[in-house]
């Protein structure tokens, strides 16, 4: 063994629970005093190999974050006990998220689920990354740890369409997720102002549908648009790498195709889609739009189309559909949708609304997908295996609840980081203030549920609307440091959180997001 320099050592003697920097906070932690040295002659023992692409994934993002670990060598005799032993254990059995991480003077283990062994390798990434570092060894303090996850819905939202954002900053974005053992990336792919997933059989979807004649300068109410052009989509193939990339972190990438509203950029590809024969043209300014997908048979079938072909590009149990915002003026003057209301015996446009979700819920359940929709679609009559996802309040995902559907909640407050996180404002944003202490503070069971209904309550979700991200660093500034806040609030138990200590914690990794070069608001509120 190396000798460890004497002020290591009373660093490390100083490890105690209270003075780790682990966000989310772990469970359960022991420190024992002492230390495992993590240096070139440590030996990855990994039985079945399938720990060792968790351990890939975990270089990967400490490699992201600026810490180029020292290549250790592999051996797969888990049975030899040697000093310097990294053993990872894999057990499908296990909870999904369930880890336990010991390390020892001799030894470091992982054990738990596979998604569980990630976590824990997350766990040990942050330690890697704030423990005290010597001659190309990194002195872990031994410890015990048991840890789960409170909730089974973790995730961070993404609007590729208001601002587009490249491939390689979607990863830069997960590897942020991972860290912070988020393992939904929710990501927008249309709306009003452009298509950014590719479609084989409609190729104009982005050929034409991507691309918008200009762009809002400025807040939304002064009212200014330029004539710059503006696009961006995904291939197939780099959607493909996107969902490759985010499951080596266990992350399940959900996509959102918008319906009825919000469908601007197809309508003006395929006006025919819509209530009036339009013509239409790609949004060029932010809101809500009038014209919607009309509910004509055609609509239908194209829908289908693109979400057979959408099925088949996400591994993800859940597409989202939208549904949100709405408007229902050409419906209301729209013959075939007025003859849908009386053939069908239906109250209102509200009730065709339904109709519309139901039929997309049929559509999804032949593909083998289950339906995720903003809380409008509870308007008319809630499909009965549709998941809500709350956004305006917590009123519809209380009821939705209620009704026995499952929920992700996302408020606006506290859940929407497009929101400014400081006063005075320091830069564009839109929706009001919502700081870091709302953030940390937010519980997202809602009090009225009573608790045989508390399953439902799949987790919560962080939403990141780019009208007013125009880069990436400015997406990074919104989200650092209210994403770390968001992760504890779904992570750990709720009688572990301690404002003070996440402050001192959060100081602790700005010196890692400084290191991987992501911006963020160095304020807290
Ligand atoms: C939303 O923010 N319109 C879901
Ligand atoms: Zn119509």
């Amino acid at each position: 063994m190396r000798p460890v320099p004497l002020l290591l050592f009373f660093v490390i003697r100083l490890c105690s629970a209270q003075s780790l920097w682990l966000i989310p906070v772990p469970q359960q932690v022991v420190i024992k005093g002492g230390f495992f040295p993590l240096h070139s002659q440590c030996v990855l023992r990994d039985s079945a190999g399938r720990g060792a692409p968790a351990w890939s994934a975990m270089e990967a993002v400490l490699g992201r974050l600026g810490l180029d670990l020292p290549e250790i060598g592999r051996d797969p005799r888990t049975d030899k006990k040697s000093d310097g032993g990294i053993y990872l254990k894999v057990r499908e059995t296990e909870a999904p998220g369930h880890y336990r991480l010991l390390i020892e003077p001799r030894y470091l283990e992982v054990a738990g689920s596979p998604s569980g062994v990630f976590h824990g390798l997350m766990t040990l990434a942050q330690l890697i990354l704030g423990a005290p570092k010597a001659q190309d060894t990194v002195y872990l303090p031994c410890l015990q740890m048991e840890d789960q996850p409170r909730f089974g819905w973790r995730g961070m939202h993404l609007d590729v369409v208001r601002h587009f954002f490249p491939v390689e900053f979607l990863k830069k974005y997960i590897d942020l997720l991972a860290l912070y053992k988020f393992n939904v990336f929710h990501w927008h792919l249309t709306d009003d102002q452009g298509w950014r997933i590719e479609i084989k059989k409609y190729p104009q979807l982005t050929q034409k549908g991507s691309v918008r004649h200009g762009s809002m300068v400025g807040h939304y109410n002064e009212g200014r648009v330029d004539d710059l052009p503006y696009g961006g989509f995904y291939t197939q193939d780099e959607v493909r790498e996107v969902v490759r990339y985010a499951a080596e972190r266990h992350i399940t990438v959900v996509p959102e195709i918008e319906m009825p509203g919000h469908a601007q950029a197809a309508l003006a590809v395929f006006p025919r889609l819509s209530c009036t024969g339009g013509p239409f043209e790609v949004g060029r300014v932010w809101g809500i739009y009038e014209d919607v997908f009309c509910t004509k048979e055609e609509v239908f079938d194209f829908l289908k189309d693109v979400l057979t072909e959408v099925a088949s590009l996400f591994p993800s149990p859940y597409i989202h559909i939208g549904g949100d915002e709405c408007p229902k003026t050409r419906w209301k003057v729209c013959g075939v949708c007025q003859g849908n209301i009386r053939r069908l015996g239906l109250r209102d446009e509200h009730a065709l609304q339904s109709y519309f979700i139901r039929r997309i819920e049929a559509i999804l359940q032949g593909l083998n997908k289950k339906l995720m929709g903003w809380d409008e679609i509870m308007e008319g009559g809630l499909a009965q295996t549709a998941t809500v996802m709350s956004w305006r309040g917590t009123e519809g995902g209380l009821q939705a609840a209620m009704q026995g559907n499952d929920v992700v909640m996302s408020p606006g407050r506290p859940c929407y980081f497009d929101h400014r996180q400081k006063v005075p404002e320091d830069s564009l944003t839109i929706g009001g203030y919502n700081p870091l202490s709302a953030v940390y503070a937010y519980e997202p069971i809602p009090p009225q549920l009573p608790s045989e209904k508390h399953v439902h309550i799949l987790g919560a979700q962080g939403n990141v609307w780019t009208e007013y991200m125009t880069h990436p660093a400015k997406v990074e500034y919104m989200v650092l440091p209210r994403l770390p806040a968001l992760s504890e609030v779904l992570w750990s138990p709720a009688i572990k959180r301690d404002w003070q200590d996440f402050l001192r914690r959060i100081q602790v990794h700005k010196t890692f997001w400084q290191a991987g070069n992501y911006q963020y608001c160095e304020t807290v509120e």
